[in-house]
């Protein structure tokens, strides 16, 4: 039943809160006096958590699931890294999910479109691999940053002999909690290429990323750094970072939660005070409002994908 009435001297007449308040349950009204818990707090909560993946993890995982499941069988075979924050079973940050994704050669993984936004990283590809985005082909190489904006179909082959790993990142959980879900498959199963270019507004080649960061200023909180589009989704800010080996960046804190892939490199990010010590292919989870810094071992280039373009539209964006 969606709709409860009581007669309003029933309510009215109350003699205490004690009596008031089941009464008003009844009606499925809360007494704001009396909320089980508060509904604002001084700053934010922190609830997710620092965490740390691994690439050497993921890869060993996929050797099993390439044997295991084919891209028939799943929709993807994807790895997805699930924060552990109790009662999360999806999420890797409140506003994004990341999960590492294989297609073995003469795969495919159907076409499909759907209102989040994603894009991907690649880790290795080989030669052959490609993603398809609204008919037109894209070659995938180690490095590079594929885009596909919320409604464009995409799908992945690859015509490599080996395997070709990447990094997904959608903002599915943010679409999740605002309801605008929206999923479909494309009618014809794979979709067919009219073009194949790696000129695409929808990709961000690493040679491209390199030489952008050979030109960046140093900055004490990020290093080189390069923002990829502008921003590269209406959901997700896209950067690269490189540090020189030794650099200790200056702390971040900040409401926009940032999640650092390592593109090339080793070192360790320090976040809410646990020390990670990362290496190429890792993720590293750094939650809204948790102060974080990296200290590269080594020349390296941080992927940072941020929710920070929501942040700004809602002014919700601030750092301390
Ligand atoms: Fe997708």
């Amino acid at each position: 039943m969606n709709t409860a009435t009581l007669p309003a001297a029933a309510l009215s007449a109350a003699p205490t809160l004690e009596a008031l308040y089941p009464l008003l349950a009844r009606l499925s009204i809360g007494a704001g006096w009396d909320k089980p818990e508060p509904a604002m707090w001084p700053q934010p909560k922190q609830n997710f958590l620092p965490f740390h993946w691994r690439y050497a993890d993921a890869a060993a995982a996929f050797e099993a699931a390439s044997r295991l499941v084919s891209t028939e069988q799943a929709e993807r075979r994807n790895l997805i890294l699930v924060n552990p924050v109790a009662g999360n079973i999806y999420s890797t940050l409140r506003t994004l999910v990341v999960a590492y994704q294989s297609i073995l050669p003469n795969e495919t993984a159907r076409s499909h479109r759907h209102s989040p936004n994603a894009l991907r990283l690649v880790l290795d590809a080989g030669g052959g691999a490609y993603t398809t985005v609204n008919a037109k082909r894209i070659p995938m190489h180690a490095g590079d940053v594929v885009l596909t904006p919320s409604g464009c179909w995409h799908g992945h082959g690859h015509d490599g002999d080996r395997p070709a790993t990447w990094i997904d990142y959608l903002d599915v959980p943010l679409v999740q909690l605002l309801e605008p879900i929206f999923f479909e498959h494309h009618p014809a199963g794979i979709e067919q290429p009219d073009r194949v270019t790696p000129d695409s507004p929808f990709i961000f080649s690493f040679a491209a990323t390199e030489a952008g960061l050979a030109a960046a200023p140093v900055d004490a909180q990020y290093g080189r750094q390069i923002e990829l589009g502008k921003p590269a989704l209406k959901t997700v800010g896209l950067h690269m970072m490189q540090l020189a080996p030794g650099m200790q960046t200056a702390p971040v804190r900040t409401t926009a939660n940032n999640a650092y892939t390592v593109v090339r490199g080793e070192g360790r990010t320090i976040v809410d005070g646990e020390s990670f010590e990362w290496r190429r292919g890792d993720v590293i989870a750094a939650p809204a409002w948790r102060p974080h810094h990296h200290v590269a071992g080594s020349d390296a280039i941080l992927f940072r994908v941020t929710d920070t373009p929501v942040m700004e539209a809602l002014g919700l964006l601030r750092s301390a």
